[in-house]
């Protein structure tokens, strides 16, 4: 099949490897110059594992441009375009009606156009208007790849979610994916449920996120652990025990997004979502509950700690900062410098951090004479911690819950703290 996908990030770049990689014919394009560059030189300008060792072994499959007129010859056109937070939570949906008015005038007769964006309930209703084409099919079909593991999800996702009344349209989606992927796991549902899907789905992780994270402030006042107790939960088939790391609260381009818009969506249709809304609360303050924590510890040391931060993105396995809460959590640490380290988010964060940070080379370097060590990212990368030898008293703070506590317990001069423990 001829596909484009609009769009070259962490969503647009692994759906297109992916579809290339099934023999389809695709073009990727983006509007974004520098990008572009890199792209054509044949290097894939983020992290994400396995992505680049893909594109070596598909790239007789796969070209990327800027030029969008080489979609005329496209049956299916994938939008895969942002679609940040306004100042208001409210999705800004000005890139992805302004790819749908860049594809607008070389759509041929039959084209699918698929939106893979997180969009609001409506937005596909909206990009069908602005096409204005009877013989142009519009369907919804949100995008659930995790960073960080986004090619295992494009390879084996849960579910693929076509949300469209054609039935034609649907069946052409779907034998695109079946030889691959169980026919089971592929649904069909109208566009707007298809787009609640997403919003929802993303609503209900990010309170299972934050709910723990209350229960873990619980278990720091009673004397219980909340590793026990995500455990002892977790083997409840009903709850599960994904995303029941008690930590520093969700980030990432998604969640925080993603929990904004649904909240104001519902608002618009005289909806009241508390939940969502104290999730979204107790999330945001959460970083500066850690911060604030991180700085009483620091007090009590002086002013003259050593302060290492280890973990910049917002999660591991990714480069990627947007909301990160170790960002927020940097910058509101009273105290300078601050030496932090991140194996793949460095880039990134310089463009964010700039005062009372230093970029340290290596993980060594970070944590050398260290007073104070802080784990904001849960890189497996930072369990070496577990075989360093301090000579000097360091406090470590655990926040992602990741070092084995018997090693720390044991180990000469480390006071050990994690969260969720009785402080
Ligand atoms: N990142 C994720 O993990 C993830 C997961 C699921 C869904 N999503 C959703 O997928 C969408 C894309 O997310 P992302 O993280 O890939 O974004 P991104 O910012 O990494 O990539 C978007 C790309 O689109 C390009 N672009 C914007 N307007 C364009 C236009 N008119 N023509 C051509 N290119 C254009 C930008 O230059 C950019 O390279 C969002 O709606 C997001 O919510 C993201």
């Amino acid at each position: 099949m001829h596909i484009a996908v609009i769009g070259s990030g962490y969503v647009g770049l692994p759906t297109a490897c992916g579809l290339a990689s099934f023999g389809n014919d695709v073009v990727c394009i983006d509007n974004n110059p520098e990008k572009l560059k890199v792209l054509q030189s044949g290097t894939i300008p983020l992290y994400e594992d396995g992505l680049q060792e893909l594109y070596e072994k598909i790239k007789s499959n796969l070209t990327f441009t800027g030029d969008m007129s080489v979609i005329k010859d496209a049956e299916l056109i994938i939008l895969a375009v942002g679609t940040p937070m306004s100042d208001d939570g409210s999705a800004n949906l000005e890139y992805i009606y302004q790819a749908t008015q860049d594809i607008k005038p070389y759509l041929k007769s039959g084209t699918i156009v698929a939106t893979k964006s997180t969009v609001p309930i409506g937005t596909n209703d909206e990009i069908e208007r602005i096409i204005n084409r009877t013989d142009v099919t519009v369907v919804s079909m949100p995008e659930f790849l995790r960073e960080g593991y986004a090619l295992q999800d494009f390879f084996n996702p849960d579910r693929i979610i076509i949300g469209t009344d054609n039935v034609d349209a649907y069946n052409k989606i779907k034998a695109l994916y079946s030889p691959h992927i169980p026919a089971e796991k592929i649904i069909r549902t109208n566009r707007h449920s298809a787009e609640l899907i997403k919003y929802a789905s993303n609503a209900f992780l990010a309170t299972k996120i934050h709910f723990i994270n209350e229960i873990s402030d619980l278990c720091e006042q009673i004397d219980a652990d909340v590793a026990d107790v995500a455990a002892g939960m977790g083997l409840d088939s009903r709850i599960g025990r994904k995303f029941l790391n008690a930590g520093i609260g969700y980030g990432g381009s998604c969640f925080p997004k993603d929990t904004n818009a649904l909240e104001y969506m519902a608002k618009q249709h005289g909806v009241n979502l508390g939940l969502v809304s104290s999730t979204i609360k107790g999330n945001h303050d959460r970083r500066f509950n850690i911060a604030n924590r991180i700085n009483k510890y620091i007090s009590e040391i002086g002013s003259d700690a050593r302060v290492a931060v280890l973990g910049l993105a917002f999660k591991n396995g990714t480069d990627d900062i947007r909301y990160s809460p170790a960002i927020d959590i940097i910058k509101n640490i009273c105290h300078t410098p601050i030496y932090v380290y991140d194996p793949r988010a460095m880039a990134n964060s310089k463009k964010e951090l700039k005062e009372n940070v230093i970029f340290t080379e290596t993980f060594a370097d970070c944590i050398k004479d260290a007073d104070i060590i802080v784990i904001l990212t849960e890189w497996p990368d930072f369990k070496e911690l577990e075989n360093v030898e301090f000579n000097k008293k360091t406090l470590i703070l655990d926040y992602r819950n990741i070092l084995e506590e018997s090693k720390m317990r044991k180990k000469a001069n480390v006071e050990y703290k994690r969260i969720g423990q009785k402080l």
